[in-house]
Protein backbone atom coordinates (compact mmCIF):
# COMPACT_ATOMS: atom_id res chain seq x y z
CA UNK A 1 0.00 0.00 0.00
CA UNK A 2 1.55 3.75 -0.88
CA UNK A 3 2.11 5.81 1.73
CA UNK A 4 -1.19 7.83 3.03
CA UNK A 5 -0.34 10.55 5.92
CA UNK A 6 -3.20 9.12 8.19
CA UNK A 7 -2.70 5.16 7.72
CA UNK A 8 -0.50 3.24 9.83
CA UNK A 9 2.33 2.61 8.05
CA UNK A 10 2.82 -1.09 8.66
CA UNK A 11 5.05 -1.04 5.33
CA UNK A 12 7.46 1.11 6.29
CA UNK A 13 10.80 -0.40 4.53
CA UNK A 14 13.28 -2.43 6.32
CA UNK A 15 17.13 -1.65 6.79
CA UNK A 16 19.40 -1.15 4.92
CA UNK A 17 17.36 0.70 2.44
CA UNK A 18 17.30 0.21 -0.99
CA UNK A 19 18.25 3.85 -2.49
CA UNK A 20 22.03 4.29 -2.86
CA UNK A 21 22.87 6.70 0.52
CA UNK A 22 26.73 7.18 0.44
CA UNK A 23 26.28 9.44 -2.45
CA UNK A 24 29.26 11.99 -3.59
CA UNK A 25 28.12 14.90 -1.95
CA UNK A 26 27.12 12.46 1.45
CA UNK A 27 31.01 11.32 1.16
CA UNK A 28 32.15 14.43 0.87
CA UNK A 29 29.75 15.82 3.78
CA UNK A 30 30.97 12.57 5.75
CA UNK A 31 34.72 13.57 5.82
CA UNK A 32 33.84 16.96 7.27
CA UNK A 33 31.69 15.82 9.90
CA UNK A 34 34.06 12.90 11.07
CA UNK A 35 36.73 15.20 11.03
CA UNK A 36 35.31 17.97 13.35
CA UNK A 37 33.99 15.06 15.57
CA UNK A 38 37.51 13.32 15.69
CA UNK A 39 38.98 16.94 16.99
CA UNK A 40 36.44 17.18 19.53
CA UNK A 41 36.59 13.17 20.68
CA UNK A 42 40.55 14.30 21.16
CA UNK A 43 39.93 17.48 23.07
CA UNK A 44 37.44 15.67 25.32
CA UNK A 45 40.33 12.96 25.87
CA UNK A 46 42.48 15.88 27.70
CA UNK A 47 39.75 16.98 29.96
CA UNK A 48 41.57 16.24 33.09
CA UNK A 49 38.95 15.28 35.69
CA UNK A 50 35.93 14.18 32.16
CA UNK A 51 33.43 14.52 35.01
CA UNK A 52 33.62 18.63 35.57
CA UNK A 53 32.53 19.20 32.61
CA UNK A 54 30.59 16.64 30.72
CA UNK A 55 27.94 16.95 33.71
CA UNK A 56 26.96 20.62 32.92
CA UNK A 57 27.31 20.57 29.25
CA UNK A 58 25.33 17.22 28.83
CA UNK A 59 22.61 19.36 30.84
CA UNK A 60 22.16 21.98 27.28
CA UNK A 61 21.41 18.67 24.97
CA UNK A 62 18.82 17.71 27.36
CA UNK A 63 17.24 21.04 27.72
CA UNK A 64 17.36 21.85 23.85
CA UNK A 65 16.69 18.47 22.83
CA UNK A 66 13.34 18.41 25.24
CA UNK A 67 12.70 22.21 24.52
CA UNK A 68 12.28 20.48 20.93
CA UNK A 69 9.60 18.92 22.37
CA UNK A 70 7.95 22.03 24.13
CA UNK A 71 9.50 20.57 27.47
CA UNK A 72 10.99 23.93 28.09
CA UNK A 73 13.01 25.19 31.12
CA UNK A 74 15.40 28.25 31.91
CA UNK A 75 19.03 27.83 32.12
CA UNK A 76 18.96 29.61 35.33
CA UNK A 77 15.91 27.33 36.98
CA UNK A 78 18.15 24.06 35.44
CA UNK A 79 21.11 24.60 37.14
CA UNK A 80 20.03 25.94 40.02
CA UNK A 81 17.75 22.54 40.47
CA UNK A 82 20.61 20.81 39.26
CA UNK A 83 22.86 21.70 42.45
CA UNK A 84 19.74 20.53 45.20
CA UNK A 85 19.23 16.60 45.86
CA UNK A 86 16.07 17.12 47.03
CA UNK A 87 14.65 17.24 43.32
CA UNK A 88 12.38 20.72 44.32
CA UNK A 89 11.66 22.56 40.54
CA UNK A 90 8.86 22.54 38.02
CA UNK A 91 7.40 19.28 36.10
CA UNK A 92 9.38 20.50 32.56
CA UNK A 93 12.92 21.19 34.75
CA UNK A 94 12.68 17.53 36.10
CA UNK A 95 12.00 15.77 32.76
CA UNK A 96 15.27 17.89 31.56
CA UNK A 97 16.86 16.28 34.40
CA UNK A 98 15.73 13.38 33.70
CA UNK A 99 16.88 13.40 30.40
CA UNK A 100 20.62 13.46 31.01
CA UNK A 101 19.71 11.04 33.89
CA UNK A 102 18.35 8.61 31.03
CA UNK A 103 21.25 9.64 28.76
CA UNK A 104 23.98 8.67 31.65
CA UNK A 105 22.21 5.27 32.01
CA UNK A 106 22.48 4.62 28.24
CA UNK A 107 26.37 5.28 28.95
CA UNK A 108 26.85 3.14 31.63
CA UNK A 109 25.00 0.12 30.21
CA UNK A 110 26.80 0.17 26.43
CA UNK A 111 29.80 -0.42 28.66
CA UNK A 112 28.17 -4.33 29.82
CA UNK A 113 25.34 -4.54 26.60
CA UNK A 114 24.57 -3.92 23.41
CA UNK A 115 21.97 -0.78 22.01
CA UNK A 116 18.70 -3.39 22.13
CA UNK A 117 15.19 -2.75 22.16
CA UNK A 118 15.48 -3.20 25.73
CA UNK A 119 17.57 -0.47 26.47
CA UNK A 120 15.40 1.86 24.29
CA UNK A 121 12.55 1.12 26.62
CA UNK A 122 14.32 1.83 29.92
CA UNK A 123 15.30 5.06 28.26
CA UNK A 124 12.21 6.32 27.81
CA UNK A 125 11.45 5.13 31.03
CA UNK A 126 13.32 7.08 32.90
CA UNK A 127 12.43 10.11 30.29
CA UNK A 128 9.10 9.83 30.88
CA UNK A 129 8.61 8.48 34.21
CA UNK A 130 5.96 5.99 32.96
CA UNK A 131 6.05 2.13 32.87
CA UNK A 132 6.10 2.55 28.97
CA UNK A 133 6.31 -0.44 26.86
CA UNK A 134 6.37 -0.76 22.80
CA UNK A 135 2.65 1.00 21.60
CA UNK A 136 0.09 -1.62 21.79
CA UNK A 137 -3.19 0.74 20.75
CA UNK A 138 -3.55 2.25 17.56
CA UNK A 139 -3.86 6.19 17.79
CA UNK A 140 -0.63 7.61 17.98
CA UNK A 141 -0.12 9.92 14.60
CA UNK A 142 1.98 13.29 14.01
CA UNK A 143 0.80 16.19 13.66
CA UNK A 144 1.68 19.18 12.47
CA UNK A 145 0.92 23.37 13.92
CA UNK A 146 -2.24 23.15 12.34
CA UNK A 147 -3.08 20.40 13.95
CA UNK A 148 -3.52 17.82 10.30
CA UNK A 149 -1.91 14.66 10.84
CA UNK A 150 1.74 14.26 8.82
CA UNK A 151 2.65 11.04 9.86
CA UNK A 152 0.90 7.77 11.32
CA UNK A 153 3.47 5.24 12.60
CA UNK A 154 3.37 1.62 12.10
CA UNK A 155 0.90 -0.31 14.58
CA UNK A 156 0.70 -3.31 16.64
CA UNK A 157 3.35 -4.41 19.11
CA UNK A 158 4.49 -7.87 16.70
CA UNK A 159 5.25 -5.36 13.83
CA UNK A 160 6.55 -2.64 15.86
CA UNK A 161 8.89 -5.05 17.33
CA UNK A 162 9.64 -6.88 14.32
CA UNK A 163 11.21 -3.44 12.78
CA UNK A 164 13.35 -2.75 16.14
CA UNK A 165 14.82 -5.45 15.57
CA UNK A 166 15.68 -5.01 12.13
CA UNK A 167 16.87 -1.93 13.26
CA UNK A 168 19.17 -3.50 15.66
CA UNK A 169 20.81 -5.90 13.33
CA UNK A 170 21.26 -2.65 11.16
CA UNK A 171 22.97 -1.08 13.85
CA UNK A 172 25.36 -3.93 14.44
CA UNK A 173 26.19 -5.22 10.91
CA UNK A 174 29.56 -5.04 9.94
CA UNK A 175 29.17 -3.61 6.66
CA UNK A 176 30.75 -1.11 4.70
CA UNK A 177 29.00 1.94 5.55
CA UNK A 178 30.22 5.35 7.40
CA UNK A 179 29.01 5.27 10.88
CA UNK A 180 27.72 8.42 10.91
CA UNK A 181 25.72 7.58 7.65
CA UNK A 182 24.06 5.08 9.47
CA UNK A 183 23.18 7.02 12.36
CA UNK A 184 21.04 9.58 10.27
CA UNK A 185 19.03 6.25 8.54
CA UNK A 186 18.64 4.94 12.32
CA UNK A 187 17.77 8.65 13.11
CA UNK A 188 15.40 8.23 10.74
CA UNK A 189 14.33 4.71 11.14
CA UNK A 190 13.49 5.03 14.94
CA UNK A 191 11.36 7.87 14.84
CA UNK A 192 9.35 5.93 11.78
CA UNK A 193 8.76 2.89 13.75
CA UNK A 194 7.92 5.96 16.92
CA UNK A 195 7.77 2.51 19.06
CA UNK A 196 6.48 4.67 21.94
CA UNK A 197 3.58 6.15 22.79
CA UNK A 198 5.55 9.69 23.74
CA UNK A 199 9.49 10.32 24.04
CA UNK A 200 10.40 9.08 20.91
CA UNK A 201 12.51 12.36 19.80
CA UNK A 202 14.11 12.75 22.74
CA UNK A 203 14.87 8.80 22.74
CA UNK A 204 15.94 8.54 19.26
CA UNK A 205 18.04 11.85 20.07
CA UNK A 206 19.93 10.16 23.00
CA UNK A 207 20.32 6.61 20.48
CA UNK A 208 22.20 9.46 18.18
CA UNK A 209 24.84 9.96 20.57
CA UNK A 210 24.83 6.52 22.16
CA UNK A 211 25.57 4.81 18.76
CA UNK A 212 28.49 7.37 18.08
CA UNK A 213 30.16 6.19 21.47
CA UNK A 214 29.60 2.16 20.60
CA UNK A 215 31.34 2.93 17.52
CA UNK A 216 34.21 4.58 19.11
CA UNK A 217 33.95 7.61 17.55
CA UNK A 218 33.47 9.92 20.58
CA UNK A 219 34.22 8.15 24.34
CA UNK A 220 32.01 10.33 26.21
CA UNK A 221 28.46 11.36 25.07
CA UNK A 222 29.37 15.18 24.32
CA UNK A 223 27.89 16.44 21.27
CA UNK A 224 25.07 19.28 21.27
CA UNK A 225 23.17 17.86 18.39
CA UNK A 226 19.83 19.46 19.48
CA UNK A 227 21.27 22.99 19.04
CA UNK A 228 21.32 22.51 15.20
CA UNK A 229 18.51 20.40 15.27
CA UNK A 230 16.53 23.40 17.10
CA UNK A 231 17.74 26.12 15.26
CA UNK A 232 16.80 24.10 12.25
CA UNK A 233 13.76 22.32 12.96
CA UNK A 234 11.55 23.11 9.91
CA UNK A 235 14.15 21.29 7.83
CA UNK A 236 14.76 18.55 10.55
CA UNK A 237 10.86 17.93 10.11
CA UNK A 238 11.15 17.80 6.28
CA UNK A 239 13.81 16.00 6.70
CA UNK A 240 12.23 13.06 8.10
CA UNK A 241 8.95 13.74 6.02
CA UNK A 242 10.59 13.34 2.75
CA UNK A 243 12.73 10.05 3.26
CA UNK A 244 8.72 8.49 3.92
CA UNK A 245 7.10 10.11 1.21
CA UNK A 246 10.02 10.91 -1.90
CA UNK A 247 12.80 8.34 -0.46
CA UNK A 248 15.17 11.34 0.06
CA UNK A 249 17.74 9.86 1.88
CA UNK A 250 20.42 11.85 0.64
CA UNK A 251 18.94 15.40 1.84
CA UNK A 252 18.01 13.89 5.00
CA UNK A 253 21.51 12.37 5.53
CA UNK A 254 23.11 15.87 4.71
CA UNK A 255 21.42 17.42 6.90
CA UNK A 256 22.47 14.94 10.05
CA UNK A 257 26.10 15.83 8.64
CA UNK A 258 25.86 18.67 8.41
CA UNK A 259 24.18 18.56 12.38
CA UNK A 260 27.45 16.62 13.47
CA UNK A 261 30.05 18.69 12.18
CA UNK A 262 28.40 21.99 13.14
CA UNK A 263 27.70 20.93 16.40
CA UNK A 264 31.57 18.98 17.02
CA UNK A 265 32.99 22.21 16.15
CA UNK A 266 31.08 24.20 18.29
CA UNK A 267 31.19 21.76 21.42
CA UNK A 268 34.96 21.93 20.69
CA UNK A 269 35.46 25.76 21.04
CA UNK A 270 32.98 25.90 24.17
CA UNK A 271 35.17 23.34 25.50
CA UNK A 272 38.29 24.80 24.60
CA UNK A 273 36.85 28.36 25.97
CA UNK A 274 35.90 26.38 29.63
CA UNK A 275 38.93 25.08 29.90
CA UNK A 276 40.35 28.27 29.11
CA UNK A 277 38.76 29.85 31.57
CA UNK A 278 39.38 27.71 34.18
CA UNK A 279 43.16 28.39 33.89
CA UNK A 280 42.71 31.74 34.42
CA UNK A 281 40.21 31.62 37.94
CA UNK A 282 43.25 29.12 38.47
CA UNK A 283 45.66 31.63 38.13
CA UNK A 284 43.55 34.31 40.00
CA UNK A 285 43.43 32.27 42.90
CA UNK A 286 46.31 30.87 43.47
CA UNK A 287 48.08 34.37 43.41
CA UNK A 288 45.33 36.35 45.09
CA UNK A 289 44.40 33.04 47.94
CA UNK A 290 47.13 31.02 47.56
CA UNK A 291 46.13 29.71 51.25
CA UNK A 292 42.84 27.99 50.12
CA UNK A 293 43.89 26.94 46.60
CA UNK A 294 43.65 23.13 45.17
CA UNK A 295 43.30 22.02 42.19
CA UNK A 296 40.37 20.36 43.51
CA UNK A 297 38.58 23.57 44.54
CA UNK A 298 38.75 24.75 41.12
CA UNK A 299 37.28 21.73 40.06
CA UNK A 300 34.32 21.70 42.23
CA UNK A 301 33.35 25.41 41.16
CA UNK A 302 33.47 24.01 37.35
CA UNK A 303 31.78 21.12 38.22
CA UNK A 304 28.57 23.08 38.14
CA UNK A 305 27.35 26.91 37.48
CA UNK A 306 25.46 27.06 40.86
CA UNK A 307 28.05 25.62 44.15
CA UNK A 308 26.60 24.76 47.39
CA UNK A 309 29.33 24.83 50.43
CA UNK A 310 27.83 20.92 50.69
CA UNK A 311 29.75 20.30 47.28
CA UNK A 312 33.11 21.54 49.00
CA UNK A 313 32.51 19.80 52.09
CA UNK A 314 31.49 15.86 49.23
CA UNK A 315 34.66 16.92 47.51
CA UNK A 316 36.34 16.12 50.74
CA UNK A 317 37.81 20.23 50.26
CA UNK A 318 37.20 21.24 53.77
CA UNK A 319 34.68 21.10 56.76
CA UNK A 320 31.56 23.04 56.67
CA UNK A 321 32.94 26.42 58.33
CA UNK A 322 35.89 26.45 56.20
CA UNK A 323 34.18 25.68 53.15
CA UNK A 324 32.20 27.97 53.26
CA UNK A 325 34.68 31.15 54.21
CA UNK A 326 36.61 29.49 50.74
CA UNK A 327 33.26 30.76 48.83
CA UNK A 328 32.95 33.62 50.53
CA UNK A 329 36.80 34.50 49.84
CA UNK A 330 35.93 33.13 46.32
CA UNK A 331 32.97 35.69 45.89
CA UNK A 332 35.62 38.16 47.33
CA UNK A 333 37.95 38.12 44.45
CA UNK A 334 34.81 37.93 41.92
CA UNK A 335 35.07 34.68 40.54
CA UNK A 336 31.51 33.48 41.93
CA UNK A 337 28.70 35.75 43.14
CA UNK A 338 26.85 34.68 46.26
CA UNK A 339 22.94 34.63 45.83
CA UNK A 340 20.75 33.81 48.33
CA UNK A 341 17.10 31.85 47.36
CA UNK A 342 14.84 30.55 49.43
CA UNK A 343 16.78 29.25 52.33
CA UNK A 344 19.51 28.20 50.53
CA UNK A 345 22.89 29.85 49.54
CA UNK A 346 24.65 29.78 46.10
CA UNK A 347 27.39 30.66 45.02
CA UNK A 348 27.41 31.13 41.11
CA UNK A 349 30.12 30.93 38.77
CA UNK A 350 28.86 33.61 36.42
CA UNK A 351 31.61 33.38 33.89
CA UNK A 352 30.80 29.34 33.54
CA UNK A 353 27.03 29.72 33.33
CA UNK A 354 27.90 31.91 30.06
CA UNK A 355 29.70 29.70 28.38
CA UNK A 356 27.87 27.52 29.12
CA UNK A 357 24.49 28.68 27.58
CA UNK A 358 25.70 30.58 25.14
N1 LIG B 1 7.27 13.08 9.60
C1 LIG B 1 7.89 12.47 10.61
N2 LIG B 1 8.18 11.16 10.51
C2 LIG B 1 8.79 10.52 11.52
N3 LIG B 1 9.16 11.10 12.67
C3 LIG B 1 8.90 12.39 12.83
C4 LIG B 1 8.27 13.15 11.82
N4 LIG B 1 8.14 14.41 12.27
C5 LIG B 1 8.69 14.45 13.49
N5 LIG B 1 9.15 13.24 13.86
C6 LIG B 1 9.85 12.85 15.10
O1 LIG B 1 8.92 12.75 16.16
C7 LIG B 1 9.45 13.40 17.32
C8 LIG B 1 8.33 13.75 18.28
O2 LIG B 1 7.80 12.54 18.81
P1 LIG B 1 7.44 12.39 20.37
O3 LIG B 1 7.11 10.98 20.66
O4 LIG B 1 6.43 13.42 20.75
O5 LIG B 1 8.82 12.73 21.02
P2 LIG B 1 9.05 13.46 22.42
O6 LIG B 1 8.04 13.17 23.41
O7 LIG B 1 10.46 13.24 22.78
O8 LIG B 1 8.54 14.77 22.20
C9 LIG B 1 10.22 14.56 16.71
O9 LIG B 1 11.20 15.06 17.59
C10 LIG B 1 10.86 13.90 15.51
O10 LIG B 1 12.05 13.24 15.87
MG1 LIG C 1 6.10 14.47 22.73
Amino acid sequence: MPFERDQPFNDLPLLPPAAELETRAVLKQAIAANRMLANLRGLAAQIPNQGVLINSIVLQEARLSSEIENIVTTNDELYRADADADGKTDQHTKEVLRYRQALNHGFRELKGRPLSTNLFIEIVQIIKEVEFGIRKVPGTALKNERGEVIYTPPVGEAVIRDKLGNLESFMHAQDELDPLVKMAVMHYQFEAIHPFEDGNGRTGRILNLLYLVDQGLLDIPVLFLSRYIIANKPAYYEGLRRVTEAQDWESWILFMLLAVESTAQQTFEQVTRIRGLMEVVRGQVQTAAPAIYSKDLVEVIFAHPYTKIQFLVDAGIAKRQTASSYLQTLAGLGVLRASKQGREMYYINDALFAELVR
